[in-house]
C-alpha cells in the first residue's frame, strides 16, 4: 500500500480479539488526538452489529461497514487513531478508501491462541466467532491480507502497555508528536 501523508491517519487492523478497539484508546489518549472505533459509529448509526448479521446477513454488513468508512474518512482529523472491525480491511474496497486517504495501516499481528481465549464467551457479541473451527480457517484465510498493511506489530504480549510503548514509537516516527511524553 501507498502512503503519503505527512500527519497520519493511523489505523488498526487485525483478528477480533487482537487489541485493535482496547490499544487504539490507549494509543489516542497517549497522542491526545481523537479516536474512532468503525465498529462502535456503526453500532451508533444502525444497531448493535449481532442483529445487522441477524437481519441482513454478513453482507448486509459488509455494505453497512462499506458506506460507514466511507462517510467518516473525509471528515477524520489529522492525527487520529481509526481502529477496524477484524473483517474490514479485508474488503479491497476499503483498503482503496484507505489508500486514497493516506492512511497508516498497522496490523496487529496476534497469535491464534491468544486471539480464540480472548473472543471465547464473546460469541454473541462477534457472530463469526461462534466455532472455534471455523475461527482457525478464517483467522489463516485472512492473515496474508493482514500482511498487506503498512507495518505488522507482533502482538505476543497480553500487556497492552507493551504493545503501547511500540505504537507510541511506532507514531512518533511517522510524525505524530507525543504531547504526553513531550511533557516529560
Ligand atoms: C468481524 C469483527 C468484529 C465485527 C464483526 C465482524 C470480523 O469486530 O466487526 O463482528 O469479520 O472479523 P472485532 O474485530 O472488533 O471483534
Amino acid at each position: 500500500m501507498s502512503n503519503h501523508s505527512p500527519t497520519p491517519l493511523l489505523v488498526l487492523i487485525g483478528f477480533m480479539g487482537a487489541g485493535k478497539s482496547t490499544l487504539g484508546r490507549l494509543l489516542a489518549a497517549q497522542l491526545e488526538c481523537p479516536l474512532i472505533d468503525l465498529d462502535v459509529e456503526i453500532s451508533r448509526v444502525h444497531g448493535p452489529i449481532p442483529d445487522l448479521f441477524s437481519t441482513r446477513g454478513e453482507s448486509g454488513f459488509r455494505a453497512i461497514e462499506h458506506h460507514q468508512l466511507n462517510q467518516m474518512l473525509p471528515d477524520m482529523a489529522r492525527p487520529s487513531v481509526l481502529a477496524l472491525g477484524g473483517g474490514a480491511f479485508l474488503q479491497s474496497a476499503n483498503r482503496e478508501l484507505l489508500s486514497r486517504h493516506g492512511a497508516t495501516v498497522i496490523f496487529l499481528d496476534a497469535p491464534f491462541e491468544l486471539v480464540r481465549t480472548r473472543v471465547a464467551g464473546s460469541a454473541h457479541q462477534r457472530p463469526l466467532a461462534r466455532d472455534s473451527e471455523a475461527l482457525r480457517a478464517l483467522y489463516e484465510q485472512r492473515r496474508p491480507t493482514y500482511l498487506l498493511a503498512h507495518h505488522r506489530l507482533p502482538a505476543t504480549d497480553a500487556d497492552p502497555s507493551v504493545l503501547l510503548t511500540s505504537l507510541v514509537q511506532l507514531a512518533n516516527q511517522l510524525g505524530v508528536r507525543s504531547p504526553a511524553h513531550d511533557k516529560l
